[in-house]
């Protein structure tokens, strides 16, 4: 059975669709001093694959116990589906003292699973944190789908060079254009991004600023704004994970963005394309 999270409900629908596995219902509820309490009291046969978007400490507690109660319930084997997992841009120790939280989050995972499909993390290597095998699946190419045909001369662009990858990934899927990538700094106390843009000529041209996530939306605004005076015809913004944490959304649109293109990895964007196909693959 396809077994949601509360953050993932018509990701798993889709998936249960394009797999032709039956749909489990769960039940989210709270105890009066405010413990979750996760069941799938409709949960039937041998085989689960919990799939939760782990974007809140809420829905991380949630997976793990989805993962207990279908074993509970006589799942011999688990498959857990991390459409987003949360903390996994915590892959190191930044400062003395700090955890390296995405190992923490994944080694807690494992322990509940006999197999992890992740979808676009921040960084492959996060896979090596896992005690089981893990399938690292990257969506970004999808992203060219949404976006309108007939760009004018596009260039797909990355925020930092971290990101080039998945501009050049939506870059050969749309089927032509240029990709390049900015300088980006952060810092880290106040949370300010500054970017510094790169030399191709966006003048008349449409442009797409590709990230693997949209959380504030600091790192695509100024990227935007950065734009701003060389005069580009319009601005895409595309991401795998469309966070749009707070005023994110707002940000954009007040920065210039025509349009937020993401997958539903997280079901926050009204331009969603879907990687229910691309994990019924991997499963
Ligand atoms: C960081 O390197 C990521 O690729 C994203 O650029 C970043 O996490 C986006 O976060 P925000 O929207 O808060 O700037």
């Amino acid at each position: 059975m396809i077994v949601p999270g509360s953050a993932s409900q018509a990701l798993a629908a889709a998936l249960a669709e394009e797999t032709g596995r039956p749909l489990a219902t769960p039940e989210f509820d709270r105890f009066a001093d405010g413990e979750l309490c996760a069941a799938v009291p409709d949960f039937s046969g041998d085989g689960a694959v919990v799939v939760a978007a782990t974007d809140s400490t809420d829905a991380f507690v949630e997976l793990l116990q989805l993962q207990d109660a279908v074993r509970e319930a006589g799942a011999d084997e688990v498959t857990t589906v991390l459409p987003y997992m949360g903390y996994a841009r915590q892959d190191r120790a930044f400062e003395p003292g700090e955890p390296v939280s995405a190992r923490a989050v994944a080694r807690a995972v494992s322990t509940g699973t006999d197999r992890v499909v992740l979808v676009t993390p921040h960084e492959p290597d996060v896979a090596e944190f896992f005690d089981v095998p893990v399938d690292v699946l990257d969506a970004s190419a999808l992203l060219a789908e949404p976006l309108p045909a007939g760009l004018t001369d596009p260039l797909f662009l990355a925020p930092d060079a971290s990101a080039e990858r998945f501009a050049t990934a939506v870059r050969d899927a749309y089927g032509g254009g240029e990709t390049d990538f900015f300088e980006k700094e952060r810092d880290y106390d106040t949370g300010e991004v500054t970017v510094t843009p790169s030399d191709a000529g966006v003048a008349g041209r449409d442009v797409v600023i590709v990230d693997d996530i949209v959380a504030t939306g600091s790192t695509m605004s100024e990227a935007v704004a950065a734009l701003h005076e060389r005069d580009p015809a319009a601005v895409y913004a595309a991401c795998v994970h469309g966070m749009l944490a707070g005023s994110a959304r707002t940000r954009l649109a007040a920065a210039g963005v025509r349009e937020v293109v993401a997958t539903d990895t997280l079901e926050r964007a009204e331009s969603a394309v879907s990687v229910a196909p691309l994990v019924a693959d991997a499963l």
